[in-house]
């Protein structure tokens, strides 16, 4: 090996080190590991769980105009929707690799593959007419009104997209 080859490569392992102790990473560091490829993105920014039972969502007359309430979406990991005469909560975790959802463009959306669904949780095409990735229904989450007439969801009660029109899967709204 040639010591011009010899100094370059110490160059190189020096310039690792260093990024690595700058970002005080581990060995997983892809600066530790001298490489500058992408994380892989199913792994970086996985949603933490949170508690599941029965929350109070808010006084009944509280959700007076129909559309999304994106309040429960971080602590709760759900979304409240009146719609229709009807107040019902589906879950804010993607169908396709369980990203954290969001509302946006009149739509549930996903920011991690642009999935898109509506305010019922069902798939939608994304503005260039592609379903998907998530191609399967939002659950929705046990929901009725108790003798406060205030609405407690039931996150450990999940409802499949296809009996959202059963009972317990949502309540009236006069
Ligand atoms: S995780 Fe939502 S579309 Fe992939």
């Amino acid at each position: 090996m040639s010591e011009e080859l010899k100094t370059e490569l110490n160059r190189r392992n020096f310039l690792a080190a260093a990024a690595a102790l700058t970002c005080g990473c581990a060995l997983s560091c892809p600066f530790a590991m001298g490489k500058d490829e992408e994380m892989d993105d199913d792994d970086d920014d996985a949603v933490p769980p949170v508690k599941t039972g029965p929350v109070d969502v808010g006084a009944l007359a509280d959700f007076s105009k129909d559309g999304p309430s994106e309040k429960w979406i971080k602590d709760q990991h759900m979304i409240v929707v009146r719609d229709g005469g009807k107040l019902y909560a589906i879950t804010a975790i993607c169908t396709h690799k369980q990203a954290l959802l969001k509302i946006k463009d009149n739509q549930v959306y996903c920011s991690k593959h642009s999935s898109r669904f509506n305010y019922s949780g069902q798939p939608v095409p994304k503005p260039n007419g592609k379903l998907g990735p998530a191609k399967k229904p939002l659950t929705y989450f046990t929901i009725s009104v108790d003798d406060k007439k205030h609405v407690i969801v039931d996150t450990s009660k999940p409802i499949d997209a296809a009996k959202a029109g059963d009972a317990g899967a949502f309540v009236k709204i006069a």
